[in-house]
């Protein structure tokens, strides 16, 4: 029967569709990323890897693989951990989990942006301290969004559906920036496509949801910061290394921005401790497909591209 090894426990749905089929399924135990090493032993000798955005698939590791490797299937719809040329090279597949976690992570970055526009985490951090010692016309006062201007750099599936919900929930004026306009997208929601640095001076919240490429590694850096106004605000669930994280607190620790919303850093699981500490700042531990409803299609659909590939069908989600 194929064996089927998984780096980390994920939810039980994937799992189950996996042994259902009578494979050979081992799930690591430990509840941390599996240590290099760790995975080059086991690669060795299995028919299919299911992997986290946590485990780095390169050149290395596939040295170690096994000729029984029939397919790496990422639980993560982001897929920079993967050394695609070189997995299509070995007739390795490679897929990944797109679309089931859209929805959950355009509302987690309405979460983030919500929380930072009318300081939540502060107002947490104020009462939980004791400092809650009546109500003050002056306290804590935030920003409201409804019809502000939200610059979506990034319009894929996420960040379409966080247009969606800037439009019908709050009415804001959308800007976006991507390598090609989207005349259809314009006109449902009244968007403009602009260049970067248009959009970047005139948003009062950026989000950010592009890919890591070599083309998107430190997009926004020093400059583009700079470009922004002072009064604005940055979100990213994206990937972290698409922010200049030194040239971030740079500028936060100047008082040019208001403040920064991050779901991802640039050395994950590293957060630059000046962020932790800036009261404007709210930090999340990579947690933007977080419900248990999204987890749990994740892992099915993780689950049924291995099954494809192992009987020999295309799977659905094949990366290209
Ligand atoms: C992804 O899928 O790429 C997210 O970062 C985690 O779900």
């Amino acid at each position: 029967m194929p064996k089927v090894f998984i780096t980390r426990q994920i939810p039980e749905a994937g799992i189950k569709l996996l042994k259902d089929k009578g494979y050979e399924v081992e799930v690591r135990t430990e509840d941390s990323v599996i240590p290099k090493e760790e995975l080059m032993s086991k690669i060795k000798d299995i028919d299919a890897l299911l992997c986290l955005l946590t485990d780095k698939i390169d050149k290395e590791m596939l040295a170690a693989a096994g000729p029984n490797l029939k397919i790496i299937a990422n639980y993560a719809v982001g897929y920079d951990n993967l050394d695609i040329p070189a997995i299509k090279e070995k007739g390795i597949i490679a897929t990944n989990t797109p679309g089931v976690l859209t929805e959950t992570v355009a509302e987690f970055t309405f979460a983030l942006l919500l929380a930072l526009a009318h300081r939540v985490t502060e107002a947490d951090d104020y009462c939980e301290e004791g400092k809650f010692k009546g109500w003050g016309p002056m306290l804590l006062l935030g920003t409201d969004i409804s019809k502000k201007t939200i610059g979506i750099v990034g319009l894929g599936r996420i960040g379409s559906r966080v247009a969606y919900h800037a439009k019908k929930g709050f009415d804001m004026d959308i800007l976006y920036y991507d390598v090609k306009p989207s005349p259809e997208f314009e006109q449902e929601f009244r968007a403009r496509f602009c260049p970067l640095e248009d959009l970047l001076k005139s948003a009062d919240f950026v989000s950010i949801h592009v890919p890591l490429l070599p083309t998107t590694k430190h997009l926004i850096g020093e400059e583009q910061l700079r470009m922004m106004k002072k009064s604005a605000y940055l979100i990213n669930t994206s990937r972290g290394p698409v922010v200049d994280e030194k040239a971030l607190v740079k500028i936060l620790e100047e008082g040019h921005l208001k403040g920064a919303a991050l779901d991802v850093f640039e050395w994950e699981p590293e957060i630059t401790p000046a962020l932790k500490a800036l009261p404007n700042v709210i930090t999340a531990p990579h947690i933007a497909s977080a419900t248990e409803e999204t987890r749990g299609k994740m892992s099915e659909m993780a689950a049924q591209n291995i099954i494809a590939a192992l009987e020999g069908n295309t799977p659905l989600n094949p990366i290209v």
